[in-house]
């Protein structure tokens, strides 16, 4: 008898799989947003204090197109599972760069290692994490009706693993840091364990857990496809280095100006892929209506990840610069901030699924785009607020924090889950899994979009900074609500 037929132990009355897969995102994400909580912090304070003494503005710029990249590769992630490794294979070798990446960052090399480091754990997490998630989906038959709540647990595990970091990395920074400074190579050092643990755990338990089809392509690629792929790479890779060349021609090939290329890139992207799905001949009537709804929800998607994503960027700084950072005699760091944002959706996760199943007359997906948003917006309002109540100059209760991360985290209960089910139930059949791409270009576009604004924001102009982006996100929501009945008729029956 193989190993997937024979009865298996439960997790939560769900496969067993799913606790594998839980707790290799659990540590990935452990490592992910460990290493972000202190790498601002890393990139901008002076070399006296530990760090690399890079411009604020341009330390908050790459932290942004850091993650848009992270985003964007998931596209190359997902098709080399599907049509040459398998997801099995390709997680782990995801995994495997993710922890060099990590490991490159606890060397004390400079700003060599921080761009070695970005582009391994880009490579490796681009590799991972839509596998991981496909995976879970696949841990489930067509009409399995665990996989809702299925997904709900793994959600969790994100989320867990997302907010115990923002506490242990910098711990542990501390810990061996000395004359009150931190030793962020040691806290990076840790995600490199954290991740070395997700490995190891997957490995073995995957041998027992995860099903053979894991192990094969889905949709293996033949010979004259692979050398047409293979060429429109090279091509790809040459053109891209022959930008560079010109740029550098004319004294242009700054950190900046590569900043501004991949934020061009991250926006044309999708912009390509929806232009594909719609002109494609594989793509039915019905689909191609499906495929214009969801237009407009990508938009939505892209201001609301830009405001989320900020919040290791933008409410990082405020944390460092403008909080008050103990509560009583409870002292606590600017990174530890970073907690809020996973404890919060642990919170409300709950809540928000009891509301989906006992609301009759619940709004549809785009109404709750459109709320979310507002959501969105108003947590960016509220964080106007004390420079507009007590000025910039001094420092701030955290509770402000506290508050806007409480706001955002309720567009994102009304954002993120319905998005992902949304987008696959949207897509064309000829395109399931580039859609599912598509959903993670959305976060990549947004931070995009932030790597170019990000360098404005500083104390002395948070006030017009916070209420600018705001309303924008705001305003969109409100255009939204008015188009709700429009995109949900072009939705074509998905509700
Ligand atoms: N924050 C979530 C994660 O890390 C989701 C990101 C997204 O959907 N764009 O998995
Ligand atoms: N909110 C971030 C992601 O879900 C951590 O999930």
């Amino acid at each position: 008898m193989k190993e997937q037929d024979q009865p298996q132990k439960e997790f939560f009355g769900q496969p067993r799989g799913l606790a594998t897969l839980f707790s290799t995102e659990v540590w990935e994400r452990f490592s992910y947003y460990g290493m972000r909580a202190i790498l601002l912090f890393y990139m901008y304070f002076a070399i006296s204090k530990g760090g690399l003494g890079i411009d604020q503005g341009t330390a908050a710029s790459i932290m942004a197109i850091y993650g848009s990249l992270v985003y964007m590769a998931g596209v190359v992630g997902g098709w080399l599972s599907d049509r040459v490794w398998g997801s099995r294979k390709t997680v782990f070798i995801g995994g495997v760069f993710i922890m060099f990446g990590h490991i490159a960052l606890s060397l004390p090399f400079g700003q060599a290692a921080l761009y070695t480091s970005i582009a391994l754990i880009v490579i490796g997490t681009g590799l991972l994490k839509p596998n991981v998630s496909d995976m879970v989906g696949d841990l489930y038959s067509e009409g399995d009706r665990r996989r809702d709540a299925g997904f709900n647990i793994f959600v969790f595990g994100i989320n867990l693993g997302a907010a115990i970091a923002p506490w242990a990395v910098p711990f542990v920074a501390n810990l061996f840091g000395h004359s009150g400074n931190m030793n962020f190579h040691a806290g990076f050092a840790l995600a490199a364990i954290g991740m070395f643990i997700g490995l190891v755990q997957y490995y073995l338990e995957g041998k027992k857990y995860l099903s053979d089809s894991s192990l094969h392509p889905k949709d293996p690629i033949d010979q004259q496809s692979l050398k047409n792929v293979v060429r429109g790479s090279v091509i790809g890779v040459i053109a891209f280095a022959v930008v560079l060349g010109i740029m550098a021609a004319f004294h242009a090939l700054n950190i900046d100006n590569i900043i501004t290329l991949i934020t061009v890139i991250a926006v044309a992207l999708p912009i390509v892929y929806f232009v594909i799905m719609l002109r494609s001949q594989k793509v039915t009537k019905v689909e191609r209506s499906r495929v214009r709804a969801y237009i407009p929800l990508f938009i939505a998607a892209a201001i609301f990840w830009a405001i989320e994503e900020s919040g290791s960027v933008v409410l990082a700084l405020f944390a460092e610069n403008r909080t008050v950072l103990h509560i009583g005699s409870w002292n606590f760091a600017a990174s530890n901030f970073q907690t809020l944002n996973p404890l919060f959706i642990m919170i409300l996760t709950p809540l928000f699924v009891w509301l989906w199943n006992h609301w009759k007359k619940q709004p549809s997906a785009p109404g709750k785009f459109a709320a979310g948003l507002i959501f969105a917006g108003l947590s960016y309002v509220w964080m106007a607020l004390p420079g507009i109540l007590d000025g910039t100059q001094g420092r701030v209760s955290p509770f402000w924090l506290v508050g806007s991360w409480f706001i955002v985290e309720i567009g994102e209960m009304l954002i993120s889950p319905i998005g992902l089910s949304v987008t696959t139930k949207l897509a064309p059949k000829a395109f399931r899994s580039q859609m599912m791409s598509m959903w993670f270009l959305a976060d990549a576009a947004g931070q995009a979009i932030n790597s170019q604004i990000v360098k404005y924001y500083s104390s002395a102009t948070e006030v017009p900074y916070f209420l600018a982006i705001g309303a924008v996100s705001i305003i969109f929501g409100i255009i939204l609500v008015f188009f709700v009945k429009k995109i949900h008729t072009l939705m074509e029956g998905v509700d």
